[in-house]
């Protein structure tokens, strides 16, 4: 059995006379790399102390099921997990594990995210929930490990077998419960029967459908390998690895016929045992829910999305934003996607393009929309976004759908926005303004959760990355005026729009054009003026039955509107003071005076 041991001799004698058998973590290097372009931003002591606890926890969930080889974990940003191939004893786990923990810090003492990937297990930290990513696009191709030694069986005979059982894992793994199998099929060279052994693992966080395409590339990056004796290949989500020489125990064998496409594979299979562990069943059930189908970070051919929305044609457009238009794409797996057409004009822009759009893919939080990849022709710029059917919120509050979101949604909806603003400005390693926050620009999903859309484009379309702009990219009757008018911007101009979409969503109308003559039209002044009348409840939208909802939580919500249309610099509060705000039980103690208007 291979041995390239780095841990000190003494430890793993001593686990060896434990355990009365031979220990062999098999701390063998695959890839390793570090999260480009982040660094630690909290003091070095406290950001290593939620770094161990992080990993201090996953292996203390490896240490007590020592049937579980995968765990994550999340302690104050720092993002964790751990995979073991399942083939290796709870004790070898828990040694790669201490091995990799240091080893990776090592690599990246700068960097708030890295991972290494040995062929005994899998670590990886970052700032940001990673746990449904399966490729690592962004970082160097990865190749497989080869040894190119001759295997000692015929390669006539070997090679076609190694192909053949490779293929097999590849599109039985995704099938299988907790993603892993191991499986054996015999070689006959000069006479003698031998075997080829194999196996195949994915992370248990990511689909089914990410599994298989991580599984495939690794196998691409194996391909060349036989007749070497023997090969091994990962990425973030996936591992693979064959030999002539046996490197798991016979008890682990499955029989991955039944999950091949007609109960056939393409040679004999060798069928010893089948055993599955439950517990990795039940973990992946428990892991998986609620997590969304998400990718990692694709580059998409243009000629692809062209043709996936029909040439851009107008049948396809749902919608018109500030930065282009956007297109609904049917791709050729049939995942639908939202595409963004994006108008450039300074060159300057486009070359910002790929930086900007490298920091914003890696947002990641369920109330703003996901980046899934981009393509890029000349001039030509296309954001791939996930698909919202359900649309925008404005057509739920003021258009066609109007009257359809019950009062509790609506409340939903709220927090949701507030928790997304959140992310962006304070807990994202760079602090995003969205500078456009409107009921426009907010999706819903099938569960009436509230997406953010259009983030982190203001950078890439205008110039001004300083404080002060001189042109504003917001929306009339959504733009606080210390930006529209003195071009004034900070996280506090998404709270002033975000006050304003809550006095949408309250009253289901729009902010201007109210056609109420009194108020000059805009719907904030409007409910100042009901407000200081103590009328407030008539600012309800009327398509509400009154027994949904509470006037105390109806006044509450209004007050935290109004507070958020403040001056900047006294009343209005941070997106996070919002959803303490809006989450305690109290009532506003601190009452709004006359929002600055326009
Ligand atoms: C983190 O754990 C390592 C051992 O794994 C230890 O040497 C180090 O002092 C710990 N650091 C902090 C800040 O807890
Ligand atoms: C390849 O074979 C040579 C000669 O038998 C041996 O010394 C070497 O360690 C082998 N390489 C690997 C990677 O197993």
């Amino acid at each position: 059995m291979l041995t390239v041991i780095q841990l000190p001799g003494a430890f793993l004698i001593l686990l060896t006379i434990m355990l009365g058998v031979l220990s062999d973590p098999q701390i063998v290097l695959l890839r390793q790399d570090c999260t480009r372009q982040t660094r630690i931003r909290v003091e070095m002591s406290v950001f290593m102390s939620n770094y161990n606890r992080t990993f201090d926890e996953i292996r203390r969930q490896l240490s007590n099921n020592q049937n579980l080889h995968f765990a994550t974990t999340v302690e104050t940003d720092v993002y964790g997990m751990v995979q073991c191939r399942n083939y290796l004893s709870s004790a070898d786990c828990i040694a790669c594990l201490d091995f990799a923990r240091v080893q990776v810090r090592r690599n990246c003492p700068d960097n708030d995210g890295g991972h290494v990937i040995y062929k005994g297990c899998f670590l990886r930290y970052e700032s940001y929930n990673f746990y449904t990513q399966s490729l690592l696009v962004s970082f160097e191709a990865s190749a497989g490990i080869c040894n190119t030694n001759q295997s000692k069986l015929q390669a006539a005979a070997f090679k076609p077998v190694v192909e053949g059982i490779m293929t097999d894992l590849v599109a039985a793994t995704p099938k299988i419960n907790g993603y892993f199998a191991a499986t054996t099929r015999p070689v006959s060279s000069g006479g003698v029967t031998s075997k080829v052994y194999a196996a195949a693992q994915c992370v248990e966080t990511i689909s089914q459908k990410d599994c298989q395409s991580c599984l495939t590339i690794a196998y691409n990056n194996l391909q060349n390998c036989p007749p070497g004796s023997e090969g091994s290949s990962a990425d973030a989500g996936c591992f693979l690895r064959y030999s002539d020489a046996s490197f798991f125990a016979d008890n682990i064998i499955i029989n991955i016929t039944p999950y091949l496409r007609g109960g056939t594979s393409s040679s004999k299979t060798t069928i010893i045992g089948a055993v599955v562990g439950v517990l990795c069943i039940l973990l992946i059930l428990a892991t998986r829910a609620g997590l969304s189908k998400l990718q990692g970070p694709v580059t998409y051919s243009f000629k692809d999305l062209k043709s996936a929305t029909r040439s851009f044609s107008e049948d396809s457009k749902i919608g018109e934003g500030g930065y282009g238009d956007v297109y609904k794409g049917i791709l050729k797996n049939g995942d639908v996607v939202a595409v963004k057409k994006l108008s450039v004009g300074t060159s300057k822009a486009k070359e910002d393009f790929e930086s900007e759009v490298k920091l914003i893919i890696n947002i990641n939080h369920r109330n703003i929309i996901r980046l899934l990849g981009w393509s890029r022709r000349g001039s030509e710029l296309l954001l791939v976004f996930e698909y919202m059917a359900n649309g925008s919120l404005d057509t739920f509050l003021y258009g066609v759908k109007r009257g359809i979101l019950s009062w509790k949604r609506r409340v939903d909806i709220i927090l949701g926005i507030a928790r997304g603003l959140v992310y962006l400005h304070e807990q994202f390693h760079k602090c995003i303004i969205h500078r456009d926050i409107k009921s426009s620009n907010i999706l819903l999903d099938d569960e009436y959760q509230p997406k953010i859309a259009d983030f982190g484009l203001a950078r890439l379309i205008r110039d001004d990355q300083s404080h002060v702009s001189t042109r504003f990219a917001g929306t009339l009757g959504y733009t606080a005026p210390e930006y529209a008018i003195h071009g004034h911007l900070s996280e506090k101009v998404d709270t002033y729009a975000f006050g304003v979409v809550v006095l949408e969503i309250v009253s289901g109308r729009r902010c201007t054009n109210l056609n109420i003559k009194s108020d000059n039209g805009s719907l904030l002044e409007h409910t100042w003026n009901l407000y200081s009348d103590d009328m407030h409840s008539d600012l309800v939208d009327e398509n509400l039955d009154p027994n949904e909802y509470n006037t105390d939580q109806v006044k509450k919500i209004i007050e935290i509107a109004l507070l958020c249309t403040q001056s900047p610099t006294s009343m209005r509060p941070t997106m996070s003071e919002v959803v303490v705000l809006l989450t305690n039980d109290s009532s506003i103690k601190q009452k709004p005076g006359k929002p600055t208007l326009f």
